[in-house]
């Protein structure tokens, strides 16, 4: 069994969530291509109809009419979702607008503090379940926002950008410099001048006008056909037209580092974001690395995938202060350590993160999905791989983030 063909994906999810909100922060029409529809950003759309914006879907083209915001006459939901959670509260504080905000029972476990106590301290009223969802947004921020972001988080980041922009005067939000940066790129394609220290200053008159952009494929989404392609003996697939922002692709720099046979080619700009093609070969004999500090907040999503290439390559894998891989969709520490040690592998847990022997010899067994996506897609790779024969994706939660996911598999599988 192997893995061949060329393929695109469907629009980057990071990017579509911050693109719907700001158009529908921005008074006119917008048109978004290639944007995901996976239930993440579905759930960014619902909850953005509810505040009376109209977003019409067309296929993948999706029209906006921004402007008109208003409080929702019932509970907003996010689903799964934390970034349309924290992204869509820094929208509605910024613009005064009172809501009731909830999740399913996963994001009713994550932090949202991190986002609440710096609009709490620029005067908005927010009231929470002790710092967790369900929400309530009494009323917006009062006076600007002069905040050190500590928790390396883009979504914290972009969150307190949408707030300060609404509050329409000058706020300086300290953040840490690695995080994923679309929400700057985006207002610098609004011709704004954003620096690019560790901190920004969102002026009172940002330029912000409907726009018309297209989404590049979802590089977190490569990421799982990058690892299959790399375990599989003889695989060669291309990949068209991928995100190819560096705050993203730490996962494809550790894999060269670990000797993996990627070509980068025909780098693009456009909308203030690049993508590439990627085309990825069969690598055998890769050797693990130790990763720690700014090159994890660069592939956070990523380390799901790469613990199942690590897993069948040799050495030590070895991941450091990744504390926040506890505060996703699962405890994706525990869920990584839990599987590969059900499977065999000599996996040692860490607070920060883990400690995996590569090469040792692994069985195939019933997965524990923790509920998460990125976990399910990951441990059914390797199940593919350890079984070496096309067993459908029976979960439902690839949806979350990837609803292609067993379509384009099969596609690829030779
Ligand atoms: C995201 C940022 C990351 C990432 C998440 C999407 C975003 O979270 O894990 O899947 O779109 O901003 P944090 O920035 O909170 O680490």
């Amino acid at each position: 069994m192997k893995l061949e063909g060329s393929i695109h994906l469907a629009g980057d999810k990071s990017i579509s969530h911050r693109l719907l909100i700001y158009a529908a922060l921005i008074k006119g029409k917008s048109i978004l291509s290639n944007v995901s529809l996976c239930d993440d950003v579905l759930s960014t759309i619902n909850v953005l109809r509810d505040c009376n914006i109209v977003v019409d879907i067309k296929d993948k083209k999706i029209i906006i009419v921004g402007g008109t915001l208003k409080s929702p006459n019932k509970e907003l939901n996010m689903g799964n979702s934390g970034t349309s959670a924290r992204l869509i509260l820094g929208l509605l504080v910024g613009q005064n607008i009172s809501a009731k905000i909830k999740g399913d029972s996963s994001l009713s476990k994550r932090p949202m503090n991190r986002v609440i106590i710096p609009m709490r301290q620029a005067g908005a009223e927010i009231k929470s379940n002790n710092g967790f969802l369900p929400i309530e947004i009494i009323s917006g921020i009062k006076e600007p926002i002069v905040y050190n972001e500590k928790t390396k988080s883009a979504q914290v980041k972009s969150s307190l950008m949408l707030a300060a922009i609404g509050n329409k005067s000058n706020s300086r939000i300290s953040f840490h410099i690695s995080t994923r940066d679309h929400s700057e790129n985006f207002l610098r394609y609004m011709k704004n001048n954003i620096n690019k220290n560790n901190y920004l200053e969102m002026s009172s008159n940002l330029k912000l006008n409907p726009f018309n952009i297209n989404i590049p494929g979802d590089f977190s989404n490569a990421s799982f056909l990058i690892g299959a392609a790399l375990i599989f003996p003889n695989s060669g697939i291309k990949i068209i037209n991928t995100l190819y922002n560096e705050y993203r692709i730490g996962f494809l720099n550790i894999l060269k580092r670990m000797g993996a046979n990627i070509e980068v080619r025909n780098i693009k700009h456009n909308y203030g974001e690049a993508s590439c093609d990627l085309v990825i070969k069969y690598s055998s004999k890769l050797k693990n690395v130790s990763i720690g500090k700014s090159e994890i907040i660069k592939m956070i999503d990523e380390i799901p995938i790469l613990s199942i290439v690590g897993a069948l390559s040799e050495g030590n894998l070895i991941i450091d202060d990744a504390y926040e891989l506890r505060c996703k969709e699962s405890d994706r520490i525990k869920a990584i350590c839990t599987n590969l040690k059900n499977m065999g592998a000599d996996i040692i847990e860490k607070e920060n993160g883990f400690i995996l022997k590569g090469g040792e010899r692994l069985y195939s067994t019933i997965i524990k999905d923790f509920d998460d996506h990125r976990i399910s897609m990951a441990f059914h790779i390797l199940n593919l791989y350890l079984n070496n024969n096309i067993t459908d994706y029976k979960s439902d939660l690839a949806s979350i983030s990837f609803p292609e996911y067993n379509l384009l598999l099969r596609d690829l599988i030779k």
